[in-house]
């Protein structure tokens, strides 16, 4: 926990965006991994952490903004749970440390809700994504589950997205933090990336360093020869000479601030000319839209910037061809990369996506895309000092598009389709770093993880 300064101030910056009515704040209870006694590692929201910071199940924060004040809700250890968990503090000293002077029983929560609804009190809160929550609003509102997401308060979401999305520096060192782990996890992958190797040995691998320096990954870990898919959680294959892996990998320290860092390698570490072309033009994208980021400009911009490096790259390649700007426009770069550049990143390692993308990666002055790929950047608003993002570009031979777009003569005058064709067995490459916004630019998060071609070979050979 940070001290408890920290969640005194984030609520009062809270209590200054929202004016009236009470704020409900339900923290994660235990979720049964297969039967109820045995369970998932326990992950608290992230936004009850956020304002709250207990790691305890079973736990609800309430603010209220006509009184000024704080609530926390949870129960003390009984001694079954003494026997089985051990001693834990009192939930009044588990508040004490995040600045709460009021606690209650756990039941105790309804009476609070239902007292605010009987005075036609706003009762604010945010889209849950796990089925326990949403069968506890509903029974703490009264009202249906499925009037439950329907009724979240985007006024609590507007607010807590322009809170979260600014980092201060206690964050921005946990998330450095994150990434030096994913140092480890990612140029540890790079060492075991040789031939004959199963996928499933490194992934668990590099699981077990997150484990063993912080706490689980920020997110399942894609690892795997098969990179033309994007999000690969098979690790099955064994590692053959002349493909590419594709590790997508991070961490989560005891804070709960992510990583999320992708590198691609040669199996066997040596690039061979096809890859290492390809290769180039994806870390060129990378470092021009990493240069490019600083306060005022749009990531939407940067993506396009990044997808306009890929096209050039590509056409040299003989893999594209026609003009630039037309083959932009007509976002013919798709058929490669077909994702955004990037998303938000912090306690959650798609930053407060379950708040809604477009509350977080977008707003009134940029709407989201509806066209094929660009749709799905997660972040497209204009940039802002503290904000902390991936930049993540990527070139992927992914066969059943090619086949797709060819046998709908999409982009026929932007892609030199037998080429393709000769691209099918390549797989994918992406490259992404972790990315503060500063007033002046940015900074690349941790400590530099290997990746230009030269830097890769050297650590797989070393
Ligand atoms: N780790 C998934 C992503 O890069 O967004
Ligand atoms: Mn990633
Ligand atoms: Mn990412």
């Amino acid at each position: 926990m940070f001290k408890k300064e920290v969640y005194v101030e984030r609520r009062n910056r809270l209590k200054k965006e929202i004016k009236s009515g009470i704020a409900l704040f339900l923290g994660n209870v235990d979720a049964a991994f297969n039967y109820p006694a045995n369970q998932y590692h326990f992950r608290q929201d992230s936004h009850f952490l956020y304002f709250f910071g207990l790691q305890n199940p079973g736990f609800a924060g309430v603010i209220d903004f006509d009184n000024d004040k704080d609530y926390v809700f949870g129960n003390d250890f009984d001694i079954d749970d003494i026997i089985w968990m051990g001693v834990q503090p009192k939930v009044s000293d588990l508040a004490a440390k995040a600045g709460v002077e009021n606690t209650a029983p756990y039941k105790e929560l309804a009476q609070i809700i239902a007292k605010a609804k009987y005075e036609g009190k706003k009762v604010h809160y945010l889209p849950p994504y796990r089925g326990e929550t949403i069968i506890e609003l509903s029974n703490l509102l009264g009202i249906a589950n499925a009037d439950v997401k329907p009724g979240v308060s985007v006024e609590l979401i507007s607010a807590v997205v322009k809170l979260k999305e600014i980092k201060d520096d206690y964050e921005i060192a946990e998330i450095e933090k994150a990434v030096d782990i994913a140092y480890e996890m990612h140029t540890t992958s790079m060492k075991m990336a040789m031939p004959g190797t199963v996928e499933q040995e490194i992934a668990g691998t590099i699981e077990g360093i997150s484990l063993a320096k912080g706490g689980p990954v920020s997110f399942p870990i894609i690892l795997s020869q098969d990179g033309q898919t994007l999000h690969n959680h098979n690790h099955d294959n064994v590692l053959e000479l002349g493909r590419m892996m594709v590790t997508d990998g991070g961490a989560e320290t005891h804070e709960n601030y992510a990583s999320d860092i992708t590198r691609t390698v040669p199996v066997g570490g040596k690039f061979n000319e096809r890859q290492a072309e390809i290769y180039q033009i994806v870390l060129d994208a990378n470092m021009a839209a990493i240069e490019a980021i600083k306060p005022g400009v749009k990531y939407r911009d940067i993506h396009f910037l990044a997808a306009r490096v890929i096209i050039e790259g590509l056409k040299k390649a003989g893999i594209m061809k026609g003009d630039t700007d037309e083959a932009l426009k007509a976002e013919a770069h798709t058929l490669f990369m077909p994702h955004g550049l990037g998303h938000q990143m912090g306690m959650d390692v798609h930053d407060m996506e379950g708040l809604g993308e477009d509350y977080v990666g977008y707003d009134e002055n940029t709407k989201r895309a509806t066209t094929f790929g660009t749709a799905y950047l997660r972040l497209g608003k204009e940039l802002k000092t503290g904000m902390v993002l991936t930049v993540e570009p990527g070139i992927y031979f992914i066969p059943d598009l090619i086949d797709q777009f060819k046998a709908e003569g999409k982009f026929t005058d932007f892609v030199n389709y037998d080429k393709v064709e000769t691209y099918k067995d390549f797989g994918g490459i992406r490259i992404e770093d972790d990315i503060l916004v500063t007033e002046t630019g940015y900074r690349v998060l941790g400590k530099p993880i290997p990746k230009t071609i030269a830097e890769v070979e050297a650590v797989m050979n070393s």
